[in-house]
């Protein structure tokens, strides 16, 4: 395991023991490098692991992108963050010789992984998005020809109104990905039920 603020972005790799596509973790509002690796390591136990940190502080809390409020998102600091993440991932996949990797986002994380899913479809095998949401139109979309997507809401989150989770799978579904789709019985917090499906469907599509 390395952990570096190489590349520009502080980051954990972590090579895995099989070929499948690689995981780029994507912590929420308030966590780290660190934090989605236990869960990685439980749902796709064998896959290489890229974790890098957001570079925006709320309160000394990380996160990928500046919002004024709760879903009051700062769009221009959202593009911004967006298109440097986007870069590093380029540099990382140079850097650490790796393939296409499955964005693996929580929350925040989730929001900029969409973000740079409708940017560069190309850098992408895919992606799941646990508890995101759509606060504004980002139309126009570009083509993402069968991209395989799982989104996971909860219908009681109680920072992301279910319907934000449910514009999104809709809007990615009309850009041509793969969605499925699931509304668990959970809050914002993941259950067991959302690590049993992401294991499920991350042993399918890599
Ligand atoms: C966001 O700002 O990305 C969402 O509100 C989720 C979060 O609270 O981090």
């Amino acid at each position: 395991m390395t952990t570096t603020a190489d590349l520009g972005f502080i980051h954990t790799f972590l090579p895995g023991r099989d070929d499948g596509s690689p995981l780029l973790l994507l912590h929420g509002t308030g966590g780290d490098e660190n934090d989605l690796i236990p869960l990685a390591q439980r749902i796709a136990p064998d896959a290489t692991l890229l974790s890098p940190r957001g570079k925006v502080s709320e309160n000394g809390m990380p996160r990928f992108f500046r919002r004024s409020a709760e879903g009051a998102w700062d769009l221009d600091d959202f593009r911004l963050r967006t298109a440097e993440l986007a870069d590093f991932l380029a540099r990382a996949r140079t850097s650490y010789r790796i393939g296409k990797p499955i964005a693996l986002g929580y929350s925040n994380g989730a929001n900029v992984a969409w973000s740079m899913l409708l940017k560069q479809p190309d850098a992408f095998a895919g992606a799941v998005l646990m508890r995101a949401m759509l606060p504004f139109d980002p139309r126009p979309l570009p083509d993402l020809a069968g991209l395989p997507i799982l989104l996971l809401a909860g219908k009681y989150d109680e920072l992301i109104p279910v319907d934000r989770a449910g514009l999104l799978a809709a809007l990615l579904g009309e850009a041509g990905a793969d969605v499925t789709y699931e509304v668990l019985p959970a809050g914002h917090g993941l259950t067991p039920e959302d690590l049993k499906l992401a294991a499920e469907w991350l042993a399918r599509r890599r």
